[in-house]
């Protein structure tokens, strides 16, 4: 699958962006705004932060969209936790998958090998077996769920 990724770089560290996989979570600009920041351009600034607190907000991106690769000698552990895989179901929304996951196509070609996918539950994405942000804008909602206000994915 081809994807364009959108390039940042500080002294010793490179962040990328994949706008295909960001389902607008907001985990980044809530935690780390000098950095993420959608009013500024670029709006990816990783010398704006310690390397170390740019790659946890990276580990914290839930679908993938932002990856990082430091060359400053420090540790990139946080986006591989040693942890077993975990998958949470997203309210209305996509799976989220945590942990070291390759997700391949049925003759065994790889699509992805990363820490943190979120997955299609809807049906509805362009970009199966991702999410692509379908189901809210067409409101979809899991008739299983309860009836709690959506939390953004
Ligand atoms: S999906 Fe990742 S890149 Fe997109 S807003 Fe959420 S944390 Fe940021
Ligand atoms: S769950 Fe997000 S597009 Fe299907």
């Amino acid at each position: 699958m081809s994807r364009k990724l959108q390039v940042y770089e500080a002294d010793g560290l490179t962040v990328t962006f994949d706008a295909q996989r960001c389902i607008h979570h907001g985990h980044c600009v809530r935690t780390l705004p000098s950095v993420f920041n959608t009013a500024a351009r670029p709006w990816v600034q990783p010398g704006r932060a310690t390397a170390d607190e740019v790659m946890a907000v990276v580990a914290g991106c839930p679908t993938g969209a932002l990856q990082a690769a430091r060359s400053d000698g420090g540790s990139a552990t946080a986006l591989v936790p040693d942890v077993p895989v975990q998958l949470r179901i997203g309210r209305h929304g996509p799976i989220f998958v945590r942990g070291a996951v390759e997700v391949s196509v049925d003759d065994g070609s790889p699509l992805a090998a990363d820490s943190r996918v979120a997955l299609c539950r809807c049906g509805l994405s362009a970009r199966k077996p991702f999410c692509d942000n379908s189901h809210r804008s067409a409101g979809w909602r899991d008739a299983a769920a309860s009836p709690a206000p959506d939390t953004a994915g």
